[in-house]
């Protein structure tokens, strides 16, 4: 597959969205998976490649904060300044649709979700395509997020015809999603822009999901919000430092195979402090397939979350161990990632 590293070549992708087909593009959060959001073939196509539910929205990707007219069919006064403040950036808005908006862009609601990107490639595939681009994050559904080219090439192999390739992502973890539709934001997804960001820039309080019963009772389809969503396949689990230690000391044993369990870890404590209480845990190297340091500044720790987990993931191990983070404001959309991607495990 060709991976496009030269910014010139961004014509030929803008082409093949042109002729419906599929491009892979970097933004700042992660990589996209795009198609032209006015071509329903080449809508079908993205769903069908990416295995998501039809009824699910994809936001759509705008060169501009001027050309959401031809999308958007009211803004109130708060969203507007929201857009002024952070677009080109990571924050997605929910507003009212168009009447021309395909209901296979919106999963048949009457909203859809707009978004100018920052990254340079991405801004000069869309000022070059010219219209909007509808992309969900370049992954299979349901699974964890591609924050560089490689990743994506892992997720689709010979799917996508093209992938252009701008490294890693320098955010790495999704958009926030601020619902505008109503007289207060709601934000649907945390992201890199926080409650407080839009607090300062709009003066008014958002609701965020930890506090938000309305939303789930609308019942709208919001993928990402699906309780398992950016996951691995290996089983995940979130410990405190303590637990985590008990757990590396206790060698349990797997009941089919009778092999002893194997461990792939991300912690912020370092190795040798988490296994001090097992001497075999110490020096058994195949107890633990793979161990990540993990930054301790959240910035960082959301830029390596998707590549890390990629890693533990294809590192063999029986289960996935996350020393599990701190409850504040900063912390609060990767801690949104990380239950997520445990939901599913049984112990
Ligand atoms: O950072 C991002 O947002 C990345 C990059 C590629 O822009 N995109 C992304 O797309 O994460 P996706 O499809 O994986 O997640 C977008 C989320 C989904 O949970 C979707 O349901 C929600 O946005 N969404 C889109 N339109 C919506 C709408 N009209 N109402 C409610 N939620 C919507
Ligand atoms: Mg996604």
């Amino acid at each position: 597959m060709p991976l496009i590293l030269d910014q010139s070549t961004i014509s030929l992708a803008a082409e093949h969205l042109e002729k419906g087909e599929l491009v892979a593009f970097p933004t700042e959060t992660v990589y996209g998976l795009g198609a032209d959001a006015s071509n329903e073939k080449a809508l079908q196509k993205l769903y069908a490649t990416k295995g998501r539910p039809g009824n699910h929205p994809v936001i759509v990707h705008l060169a501009s904060f001027e050309q959401i007219s031809d999308w958007c069919l009211e803004l109130p006064d708060y969203a507007r300044l929201l857009a002024r403040k952070f677009w080109p950036g990571p924050m997605t808005l929910i507003v009212k649709k168009t009447k021309h908006v395909s209901p296979l862009v919106t999963g048949g609601q009457d909203t859809i979700g707009l978004r100018v990107p920052a990254h340079p490639l991405a801004l000069m595939l869309l000022r070059t395509f010219a219209g909007g681009i509808a992309a969900p994050s370049a992954n299979k559904y349901g699974r964890i997020s591609s924050t560089c080219a490689e990743h994506v090439a892992q997720e689709f192999g010979d799917e996508i015809s093209v992938i252009i390739d701008g490294g890693s992502c320098p955010v790495g973890i999704e958009s926030t999603i601020i619902d505008v539709t109503g007289t207060w934001p709601r934000v649907l997804r945390p992201g890199s822009i926080s409650e407080q960001n839009i607090l300062e820039c709009i003066g008014l309080p958002a609701i965020v999901p930890s506090n938000d019963t309305g939303y789930t009772q609308k019942q709208i389809r919001v993928p990402g919000s699906d309780k398992s969503h950016y996951a691995p396949n290996t089983p995940l689990l979130l410990l405190d430092k303590s637990a985590l230690k008990v757990f590396l000391a206790d060698h349990k044993v797997d009941e089919k195979s009778n092999n002893t369990l194997s461990y792939a870890v991300l912690a912020f404590t370092v190795l040798n402090e988490l296994t001090q209480v097992s001497a075999q845990a110490r020096t058994d190297n195949t107890l633990i397939t793979e161990y990540i340091q993990a930054s301790s500044e959240p910035k960082d720790y959301a830029r390596d979350l998707y590549a890390n987990l990629r890693k533990l993931d294809n590192s063999g191990a029986n289960y996935i161990l996350v020393e599990a983070i701190q409850e504040s404001a900063d912390w609060f959309a990767i801690a949104d990632r990380l239950q997520r991607a445990a939901t599913n495990t049984k112990v």
